[in-house]
């Protein structure tokens, strides 16, 4: 059994990330010692409750017995007012206490959706993250960041919200469809983007035919190395108040392009890595001279249901102007002013953001 634990530090206390093959029963055991209560509450994605149900129930039934399940629908539209709101009234129906675990798992999805709704029943309960995606893995689960969509755009209601503990079985990756490890890479690809080009090597293991079959050790060690780097920026930047934005590499032209598609015919990973092209592209016309592009050699592994027909340059650019990291009239961008050294740079001239895009819908 491999295991990795990474402390994340906030504001609100420290936090464990623990990551390894085989781990869970152990860690649920050693989470519910550690806390007081009589009844446990389990937020779960529908499709990790049809394949991995049994043993995630089996593991908290065996430290309650009044444990209370809501499945979450899977799909973007379950981050929406009426389903938080669906799961709050769950949470309190059933009589949840301050001191109450909450477990969440599944992907980003579930893990943005749950993890607001706990941190706004009775102003805060207590969150435990059962990622079970790869992107929920190295990115969304660690740092606090929970939420939901409004019509307005992506993520645009939430909370800061640090989880008691983050467990990371890599065993609950081996269902992923081949698309979701796809999807997953693109935050890895960011880490290596902005802080530790190493990864670009590391990630090429998905390049393998099948990626259910890549060696769990190999997995354990990239995923911790993602989960360090956003360990230590968000430690920095709790509230993203500063490096923590550098995060969000590629995310201004992904969360723009999310949107036009009505986030359903693209999913947050395609359109983070279409993002990254976007932003080394922009990057480059902008005055940097990044040499070699890293990311292009990855394009081969994406396959998109969206083609360039069904999305028009005013539309995005319009979209990304209605983006929460706008700070005044024009747009902010993460750009790299080279390999591992991001920037944040307001773009003036909507002519070079045009040229950008280009790249975006020549990839479709
Ligand atoms: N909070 C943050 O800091 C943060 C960071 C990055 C992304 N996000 C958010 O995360 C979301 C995307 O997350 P995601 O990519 O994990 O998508 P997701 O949660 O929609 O999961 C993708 C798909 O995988 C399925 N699934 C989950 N676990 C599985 C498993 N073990 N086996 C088989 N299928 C499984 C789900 O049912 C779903 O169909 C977006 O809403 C994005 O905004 C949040």
């Amino acid at each position: 059994m491999s295991r990795k634990t990474i402390n994340v530090k906030s504001n609100s206390g420290t936090y464990e990330v623990v990551i390894g093959s085989g781990i869970f029963d152990e860690e649920i055991g050693r989470m519910a010692q550690k806390s007081k209560h009589d009844s446990l509450f389990l937020v779960i994605d529908e499709n990790v409750h049809t394949l991995h149900g049994d043993r995630i129930i089996a593991a908290l039934k065996k430290h309650t017995t009044d444990l209370h399940l809501i499945r979450v629908p899977q799909g973007e539209s379950s981050k929406s007012i009426s389903f938080w709101e669906k799961t709050v009234g769950f949470l309190l129906n059933n009589g949840v206490r301050r001191n109450t675990p909450v477990f969440v798992a599944g992907g980003g999805v579930t893990g943005d959706l749950g993890g607001f709704a706990a941190a706004t029943a009775l102003r805060g309960v207590p969150l435990y993250h059962i990622p079970t995606t790869l992107l929920a893995m190295v990115d969304s689960s660690i740092g606090g960041k929970t939420g939901i969509n409004h019509e307005m755009g992506k993520n645009l209601i939430g909370a800061f919200y640090q989880p008691e503990c983050v467990i990371a079985d890599v065993e609950f990756l081996k269902t992923l469809p081949s698309a979701e490890w796809i999807n997953g890479l693109s935050e890895i690809l960011k880490y290596a983007a902005i802080r530790d080009k190493t990864i670009f090597n590391d990630a090429e293991i998905f390049f393998d035919e099948n990626p259910a079959a890549i060696d769990n050790l190999k997995l354990t060690d990239l995923i911790s190395k993602c989960v360090l780097i956003k360990a230590d920026i968000v430690q920095q930047d709790e509230f993203e108040g500063g490096v923590r934005a550098f995060l969000n590499f590629g995310h201004t032209f992904a969360h723009a392009l999310e949107r036009a598609c009505g986030y359903e015919k693209v999913s947050h990973g395609e359109a983070v890595f279409l993002g990254m092209l976007a932003a080394v592209k922009l990057s480059n016309l902008t005055g940097s001279r990044l040499s070699d592009n890293h990311l292009q050699k990855f394009c081969s592994l994406y396959h998109y249901r969206v083609s360039k027909e069904e999305l028009s340059y005013e539309e995005l650019i319009h979209n990304m102007a209605a983006d929460k990291k706008k700070t005044d009239r024009f747009i902010r961008f993460v750009l790299l002013n080279e390999w591992q050294h991001p920037v944040l740079k307001t773009v003036k001239d909507k002519t070079l953001v045009r040229e950008a895009l280009t790249v975006v819908l020549n990839e479709l």
